[in-house]
């Protein structure tokens, strides 16, 4: 695994940080930005979308991953979130939910990708997807002549 340099990890909490400005979270108050960077170096900004019938909400990581299929990227290597109620002070660490983490396992090699979550571009933490969704179920288990030497 290629571990990200500061100031890359730096950018991409500064771009998360700006993406959680346009939250759309009037049920929960909670706000939630996220910063994918794709293999070649892009950056794909989510936030959390929020519905009056609750369900169709859709965090802030997957709003990131779907513009970024959507637009023609696949290959990812790391993804900055910043959570915390409503406010500009990024109270606490927001981990990704169950279903982002299932979403990532899709695109992302596990022992690979690393996932930033942060209160501010001095204060974060890093883990990869393999720390987060271990034993995780994915397109190599659909893949009948795949070994699992990857993982
Ligand atoms: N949320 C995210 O955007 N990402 C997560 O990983 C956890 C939760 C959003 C969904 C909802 O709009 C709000 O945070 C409260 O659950």
């Amino acid at each position: 695994m290629e571990k990200l340099d500061d100031k890359t990890i730096r950018m991409l909490i500064t771009a998360a940080i700006h993406a959680r400005k346009m939250s759309y979270s009037p049920y929960s108050h909670y706000q939630v930005g996220a910063a994918l960077l794709s293999g070649d170096g892009q950056v794909i900004t989510g936030c959390n979308i929020e519905n009056a019938a609750y369900t169709p909400t859709n965090c802030a990581e997957r709003t990131a991953f779907f513009k970024a299929v959507s637009e023609g990227y696949k290959d990812f290597r790391a993804i900055a979130i910043v959570g915390s109620p409503e406010g500009d002070v990024l109270t606490q660490y927001a981990y990704p939910c169950g279903v982002c983490r299932q979403v990532m396992m899709e695109f992302c090699k596990p022992s690979d990708f690393q996932i930033i979550v942060a209160k501010s571009e001095d204060d974060y933490l890093v883990k990869t997807l393999q720390e987060l969704l271990p034993e995780g179920f994915g397109p190599d288990n659909l893949n009948s002549y795949n070994n699992f030497t990857e993982r």
